[in-house]
């Protein structure tokens, strides 16, 4: 089979690279070619060399105010990488319309609300303070408008009068390592019908 090559971009822990990564194997019709992060910190980085993934980092600080140079720097591992697929993991920088259009149809995104609700950041918080009775995640395309862009599959989790934005998101994050590999492997395969959990 040729498999589709999918890049991941993530900032931190990586949770959400460990379950697509996980997932790629047998038939499924793509494999990971690269991690990229902002943070040659990012605990993730490690999680993925662990599992034999090229890694690969940009710090974002020295630029500072210039986004396109960061950009610039960013896009020689990840198209040398070659991916058909990039998938932001946990990715905490904003990227600009430039750069998304690089990628447009097919760059992925998980974000933990249900969208179009509670685009940026401190959701689960925000979600608990409007008094809703549910919340979850939603993977997406990535459009040049921030969490924006076609839903491809969302995840409901049902909010507890105790909840603290913690246990919230501790509950929705299980969702999201169902649901983001899930999409992938459906998006992989060309089809672009929402995942719908659970
Ligand atoms: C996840 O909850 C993801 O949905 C969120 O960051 C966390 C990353 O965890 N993403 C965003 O908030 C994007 N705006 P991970 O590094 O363990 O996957």
């Amino acid at each position: 089979m040729n498999h589709k090559r999918v890049a991941i971009l993530i900032s931190g822990g990586g949770s959400n690279m460990v379950s697509l990564v996980d997932g790629m194997t047998g038939d499924h019709p793509a494999r990971p070619c690269l991690v990229l992060s902002n943070d040659a910190n990012a605990r993730g980085l490690k999680k993925a060399a662990e599992r034999g993934i090229p890694t690969a980092s940009v710090d974002h600080r020295p630029f500072k105010g210039d986004r396109a140079a960061f950009e610039a720097e960013l896009l020689k591992p990840l198209e040398a990488a070659q991916p058909d697929i990039v998938c932001l993991a946990g990715f905490m920088r904003v990227l600009t319309g430039d750069f998304v259009s690089r990628f447009q149809g097919r760059m992925l995104n998980i974000h933990p609300s249900l969208l179009p609700k509670y685009k940026g950041l401190n959701t689960h918080a925000r979600a608990i303070e409007a008094g809703d009775g549910e919340h979850g995640c939603s993977v997406h395309e990535v459009t040049a408008a921030l969490d924006d862009g076609p839903i491809l599959g969302q995840a409901r989790v049902n909010i507890e009068p105790a909840d603290t934005p913690e246990d919230l998101a501790a509950r929705v994050l299980v969702w999201e390592h169902k649901l983001y590999p899930a999409v992938l492997r459906r998006y992989a395969s060309g089809d672009r019908t929402p995942v719908l959990l659970p």
